[in-house]
């Protein structure tokens, strides 16, 4: 493919989206990357949370982070470029040990796995002895070495109840734990580390036990931002991700990983739709989408994914940064946790 048929490829999607000087330039890079991407073996997966002229030209793959775990687990290049987060880089080393792993920025973090370390699981696990422990995917590798398996927002539920226990620890996310514990009918606790260790016998009446992550994006979102959208906009449709408040859970018609609810608004039917996430995610919708309407509160940015460029991603094939390593020790025993996820689907 030449640079302008690679140009008029990304203007089919995204002409409405994206102004044509920028399509051009960027159509540019995406050239140059998908020429180097073969020249060395590689593979790009991407985030649903990619700017669009970056979703739409070089990933391979795209989706939420389950899918791009099954599609890093599942390949069989040399290299693997993610273009997502430093969690989801990892996980995808975790799963390919003898594989070069690319993260193109070095400053894509998430204040979800900034919130705990492996320390404060242990310290956890100490204190409520024999119970389960669940984390979330968005965590780094030391702490999914600590706990019995991983969750994405696409499978919290059942990997909960795969685990058929009364009592399960689940971190780090305050509200997505909310709104599983919701979802499974348990009674949450948030325990604090500091307090006597003969507290938790006593804190007989959880049946979850929680900690204090959240995500900088999504707990910005509130239930009057809803109630202002719907009042101007009665007829607009309101999506929500598991990482948003339970109250804005309950006020949105509908809550979902972020291919859920990319599936959503392709399956469905309504005049106007609103993604209460990372609002690329809302151009990528519209792009894909071109008979709806997408309201997007795009005052909210996650500044980690935002790092993700096509300059870095052409930087990072060319120079071979930021390459991902892990000790093999503390590999394989978030493997573990990781593989048990993927198992349950
Ligand atoms: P998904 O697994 O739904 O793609 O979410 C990842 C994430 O970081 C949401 O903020
Ligand atoms: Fe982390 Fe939130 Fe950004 Fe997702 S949107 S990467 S959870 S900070």
């Amino acid at each position: 493919m030449s640079i302008e048929e690679m140009y008029q490829e990304m203007k089919k999607k995204l002409v409405d989206i994206v102004p044509d000087v920028e399509l051009r330039y960027k159509a540019e890079l995406a050239y140059e990357i998908n020429r180097l991407k073969r020249e060395k073996n590689a593979v790009i997966l991407g985030h649903n949370y990619m700017e669009p002229a970056l979703y739409y030209s070089i990933p391979d793959f795209v989706g939420d982070s389950l899918d791009l775990s099954r599609k890093a687990a599942q390949t069989d290049k040399d290299i693997i470029v993610f273009c997502g987060v430093r969690f989801m880089a990892e996980t995808a080393k975790i799963l390919n040990p003898k594989k070069t792993v690319l993260l193109p920025s070095e400053k894509a973090g998430c204040s979800l796995a900034a919130s705990i370390t492996a320390d404060d699981v242990r310290q956890l696990r100490a204190r409520f002895p024999g119970v389960p422990a669940v984390a979330y995917v968005n965590t780094y590798a030391d702490v999914k070495a600590e706990v019995d398996i991983c969750c994405t927002s696409s499978n919290a539920v059942a990997v909960v109840e795969s685990l058929g226990s009364d009592t399960v620890i689940f971190l780090p996310d305050e509200y997505l734990a909310r709104n599983v514990a919701r979802e499974t009918g348990k009674h949450i606790i948030f325990p604090t580390l500091d307090g006597p260790k003969e507290a938790a016998a006593t804190e007989i009446d959880y049946q979850m036990i929680g900690w204090h992550g959240r995500c900088e994006v999504h707990e910005k979102f509130t239930v009057q931002d809803i109630q202002a959208v719907r009042q101007q906009f009665p007829d607009v449709v309101i999506l929500s991700h598991p990482e948003c408040s339970p109250e804005v859970v309950a006020a949105s018609d509908f809550s979902g990983s972020t291919n859920a609810m990319i599936r959503y608004v392709k399956e469905t039917r309504a005049p106007r739709y609103l993604v209460l996430t990372e609002c690329a995610m809302g151009d990528n919708i519209a792009a894909a989408n071109p008979d709806k309407e997408m309201l997007r509160l795009c005052s909210v940015r996650c500044p980690h994914m935002n790092q993700i460029t096509l300059e870095d991603t052409l930087k990072s094939l060319q120079t071979n940064q930021y390459v991902i390593d892990l000790p093999e020790e503390l590999r394989l025993r978030a493997y573990r946790s990781v593989e048990r996820m993927i198992a349950i689907g």
